[in-house]
């Protein structure tokens, strides 16, 4: 069985399925109002269940399509260093793109990912992030939709991991103590 000993709760199942229904209505109604359509593009591997929550919850034709880069590994702190290691399937050219990412931390990930497809020919760039570490930040990225601000702790679950364990838990959790798991 999957051990939650060491976990607290900090974000239960209910309050991240109400906030990404209300996330989900924000980008309709702002995208619906500008007559245009997102092309969503999520941050693998830890945006996958906030892509497969908000994506539902946005009442709009949206098109999806998935990228990786390099994490933290089993280390909880970041090295700074962002390598794509799976590029998109789709062209860029024209789209109104949206980057649904897990967390924004230092802010790193982001600023090279919007960076680089404003370069490939996006229409506009927004970024869905469904926690944002405020007080971590070394780049100011600006974040379109924030689910839930949080303090700095080495949190898991709803995709994100520890050493790729507790992606599966519906809760956000934070490791009590992240060098014994
Ligand atoms: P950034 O480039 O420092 O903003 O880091 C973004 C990436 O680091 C996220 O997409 C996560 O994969 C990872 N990350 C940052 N903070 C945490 C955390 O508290 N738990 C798990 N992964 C995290």
């Amino acid at each position: 069985m999957l051990d939650t000993a060491n976990l607290r709760i900090l974000i239960p199942a209910n309050e991240i399925s109400d906030r990404v229904l209300a996330l989900g209505a924000r980008i309709t109604a702002d995208y619906h109002a500008d007559g245009r359509v997102p092309h969503l593009i999520c941050v693998l591997k830890g945006g996958c269940m906030f892509l497969s929550d908000l994506m539902r919850a946005v009442n709009l034709p949206v098109t999806i399509d998935f990228i990786a880069v390099s994490s933290y590994g089993s280390e909880t702190t970041s090295s700074g260093e962002v390598r794509l290691t799976k590029d998109l399937d789709q062209s860029l050219d024209g789209r109104d793109v949206l980057f649904v990412e897990d967390i924004v931390d230092t802010g790193l990930t982001l600023s090279y990912l919007t960076d680089t497809f404003r370069r490939r020919g996006a229409r506009s760039v927004k970024i869905a992030a469904l926690l944002s570490k405020p007080a971590r930040r070394q780049i100011e990225v600006p974040i379109d939709y924030v689910g839930f601000e949080i303090p700095d702790e080495f949190v898991v679950g709803y995709g994100l991991d520890h050493a790729e364990r507790y992606r599966n838990l519906p809760f956000i959790g934070v490791v009590e103590n992240p060098t014994a798991v």
